[in-house]
């Protein structure tokens, strides 16, 4: 793997950056984690490190606290789950480059483990002053040897420490990172087809540079989730109280036109589940199917119905290459989780590559109860694949080939 060209690492101090970002629920100091895939991903190459001999500093991010010590962002759970994957006693600094950092870095013995503490209580990680972020870099530097880069979540993110602290240390790509890559190069070199995309989340805006690039290259191109809205506006139907973006109206317009123009399918659902309220935990959910062009004024669209799950399920059926971001409805609450599970169950069954891209969907299908061996491959990435799709350059992979 590539963390081999660093040589022989026993007793050297490696500083690995990891996607640790998983979501929490309850209140401090009692959080628990929903869903560990991150965590569990991290896993082979922090024992890699541990079994190679290092002595391994573990750097990530929880959430996005504004450069200063949150209770709620503590990484202090994540580092306990840690432990437990690796079965190993896990240490963790109260802070990333303070006090706490050195002197826990001092105390590690080869192959033991620590979690700095996150990395965004620091102004200078995500700072778009370079000389900060390179200040920052510097003490995150001073407590390794080396660097590996396995946190593909953030490889799209120029910060200080995905980015900066690579230009400091001697630098190698951890495995996931490259398993990460080599799966979406296959999405976008010659894939074979048909070539199907299936979008949904909340918003269009997260998703244009995508979808713009995509037009040119999938062979259908699927759309469900909150950003399904604006689309159907787009088309003349309204929506209710259902999530809209006003001002990217235009531009889902044009994207239907480029579509018909040239030769890619776009299929919107022609059936919605709405309710009258978003779902909120002491509420019942009032699940009602209506046409996707007669949304009651006092209701909002919550899931795709289930005529247009059987045409996804449908249009995804004979697909040789599938990638899927984002849910295709609140799929946390029972009632619209339906069009989200016939996504999943649809590319359960691909012959072919099935990629299920982005935070959130990896998320849905391991709650939903799918075991992840059923997809081709399950990305820790959500913005990062996005943006690998996007065409676009990510500054945490290139500083790692320069
Ligand atoms: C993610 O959740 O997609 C990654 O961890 C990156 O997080 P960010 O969008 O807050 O940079």
């Amino acid at each position: 793997s590539g963390i081999d060209a660093l040589g022989d690492l026993r007793g050297k101090r490696v500083l690995v950056r990891s996607d640790l970002n998983v979501p929490l629920d309850g209140t401090p100091p009692t959080m628990g984690i929903t869903d560990d895939g991150r965590i569990r991903a991290s896993v082979p190459t922090i024992r890699e490190l541990a079994d190679a001999g290092a002595r391994v500093v573990v750097t990530a991010h929880l959430g996005r606290p504004k450069g200063a010590p949150e209770d709620r962002y503590s990484l202090r759970p994540v580092a306990a789950r840690l432990g437990e994957l690796l079965g190993t006693e896990v240490a963790f600094a109260t802070d990333t480059v303070g006090d706490s950092a050195r002197s826990t870095v001092d105390g590690l013995a080869d192959g033991q483990v620590a979690v700095l503490e996150n990395v965004r209580f620091n102004a200078g990680e995500t700072s778009k002053d370079a000389a900060e972020r390179g200040a920052f870099a510097d003490q995150l530097a001073a407590l390794a040897d080396a660097f590996v880069s396995d946190g593909f979540g953030v490889v799209h993110r120029k910060q200080a420490s995905v980015y900066d602290v690579a230009q400091r240390l001697p630098h190698a790509m951890g495995g996931l990172v490259s398993r990460e890559i080599d799966v979406l190069r296959r999405l976008t070199v010659d894939p074979e087809r048909p070539y199907v995309v299936v979008l949904g989340g909340s918003k269009v805006s997260d998703k244009l540079g995508v979808i713009d690039n995509l037009l040119g290259k999938a062979d259908k191109l699927l759309i469900g989730g909150g950003m399904v809205f604006t689309f159907l506006k787009a088309q003349g139907h309204e929506v209710g109280k259902s999530l809209l973006e006003e001002d990217q109206l235009d531009v889902c317009r044009s994207y239907l036109t480029r579509a018909e123009e040239s030769g890619v399918q776009i299929l919107l659902p022609t059936d919605i589940v709405v309710d009258t309220a978003f779902p909120s935990g002491d509420a019942e959910p009032h699940p009602v199917v209506v046409g996707s062009d007669a949304i009651p004024a006092d209701s909002l669209g919550l899931d795709i119905g289930p005529e247009s799950a059987v045409a996804f399920a449908a249009a995804l059926s004979d697909a040789r290459t599938v990638f899927w971001n984002g849910p295709m409805g609140v799929f946390e609450v029972g009632a619209f989780a339906e069009g989200t599970r016939a996504v999943a169950q649809a590319l359960t069954t691909i012959d072919g590559l099935s990629v299920v891209g982005g935070g959130d969907s990896a998320a849905a299908v391991r709650t939903l109860g799918f075991d992840e061996a059923t997809f081709g491959h399950i990305s820790t990435g959500g913005g990062a694949s996005l943006e690998y799709l996007e065409g676009k350059e990510l500054p945490g992979i290139t500083v790692l080939e320069d």
